[in-house]
């Protein structure tokens, strides 16, 4: 399949790997004391002296890895480990840790583990898979989100991409206890989670003692009937990992479903990725992140799919890049950060922060697509 989108895209593909290398190659070694999650005047600000158990942090060290993937450079390798190092800190408190371990660490000392066979690498990972295990409720067929009074009952769709760390950690101790956990986690989510036309619900809140759903939130979407696009994005990316890590079709079915809702509903707005598929066309509040998630799950479903819909799916995916790095990617060198204008959630009222801001993520999932165009196989996830 994407032989043929990275032969046609070559030298666009090239010369934004190279403006990637060139900006972040420097700011690997200036931001290498730091965790960032955005940038205040351009420089990126630091989770580790605030929230080390912030859900973004494993990011930076998981692009560090991508980075030194695709250009070999040991400076890239040194802030990754670094990054590891400095995220410790996190497993001090394990009352205010969560269902993101997979976010923080599969992609950072999962990736290090597999790159370098680091054994400390891998005993982090594996505390941070047994810690996600921990969450699942038996009854409800669930792994619970969040710590909060009243979240008991909780799921929401984000955890499609913390699983890939069960399968993992399955396949390392050769025990599928993990990966059981995680296909229920995921045929539950397909139950509850994706509704008919493709389209998904943020956060359904269960019975905690049986498996029935009780309510539906809208959580960082419009409202509860919407569409909040970066959970579609987690969606579809989700889906089609864990159809990568077990072969069960329903997953790729469910991936290829979400996947053509965003496809269509972001054809609409020129691949610019709004924040909410389902919410009133005015005002235009975007999110560069869903956009970029999507593009790396689209890439990946392109290569389980039959020609046609293959050509679909990369076509978008390429469509995204090309629109986030043509409108919103800043390469100065005044400015940390690369993708612009992501959105934390929608914002239902002026005074909610978080909205056209870089977020790390952006970055991360930009680079990682850009990684799978340029050829490079290694899947982080
Ligand atoms: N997983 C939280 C978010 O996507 O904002």
């Amino acid at each position: 399949m994407s032989q043929k989108w990275i032969e046609q895209n070559k030298p666009w593909i090239d010369s934004t790997w190279e403006k990637l290398d060139k900006k972040l190659s420097a700011v690997a070694v200036k931001s290498r004391e730091k965790i960032p999650y955005t940038t205040k005047d351009g420089v990126h600000d630091n989770m580790i002296e605030t929230r080390p158990e912030w859900w973004t942090n494993g990011f930076w060290g998981g692009m560090m890895w991508l980075m030194y993937l695709g250009s070999g450079k040991e400076e890239y390798k040194k802030t990754a480990q670094n990054a590891e190092k400095l995220m410790d800190a996190a497993f001090k408190n394990f009352k205010v840790l969560h269902h993101d371990v997979g976010f923080m660490w599969h992609i950072m000392s999962g990736a290090s583990y597999r790159i370098t066979g680091d054994t400390e690498s891998y005993n982090r990972n594996l505390y941070a898979a047994a810690m996600l295990a921990s969450r699942y409720n038996i009854d409800g067929q669930y792994i619970r989100a969040w710590n909060v009074e009243g979240s008991e009952g909780w799921s929401i769709i984000d955890s499609m991409m913390n699983i890939p760390l069960l399968y993992w950690a399955s396949e390392e101790i050769g025990d599928d206890r993990f990966k059981r956990i995680a296909m229920k986690h995921a045929d539950m989510a397909i139950r509850d989670h994706i509704r008919p036309d493709g389209s998904v619900n943020h956060i359904v809140e269960h019975d905690t003692e049986t498996d029935a759903v009780i309510k539906i939130h809208g959580g960082q979407g419009y409202d509860e009937t919407s569409c909040w696009t970066r959970g579609l994005a987690w969606a579809l990316y989700g889906a089609v990992l864990s159809y990568i890590h077990t072969g069960k079709k329903d997953y790729l079915d469910a991936a290829v479903k979400t996947a053509s809702y965003f496809v269509v509903n972001c054809a609409a707005t020129d691949y610019l990725t709004v924040v909410d598929f389902k919410a009133p066309p005015e005002p235009v509040y975007y999110d560069s992140t869903a956009g970029v998630i999507a593009a790396c799950g689209l890439l990946e479903i392109a290569k389980y799919v039959s020609e046609a819909e293959a050509g679909v799916f990369a076509g978008a995916a390429v469509s995204i890049l090309k629109a986030t790095d043509r409108e919103f990617c800043n390469y100065s060198d005044s400015e940390d950060s690369i993708v612009q204008m992501g959105t934390e959630r929608y914002p239902v009222n002026e005074t909610i922060p978080g909205v056209h801001i870089p977020i790390i993520y952006g970055d991360f999932f930009f680079v990682e697509a850009m990684l799978k165009l340029k050829g490079n196989g290694f899947l982080i996830w």
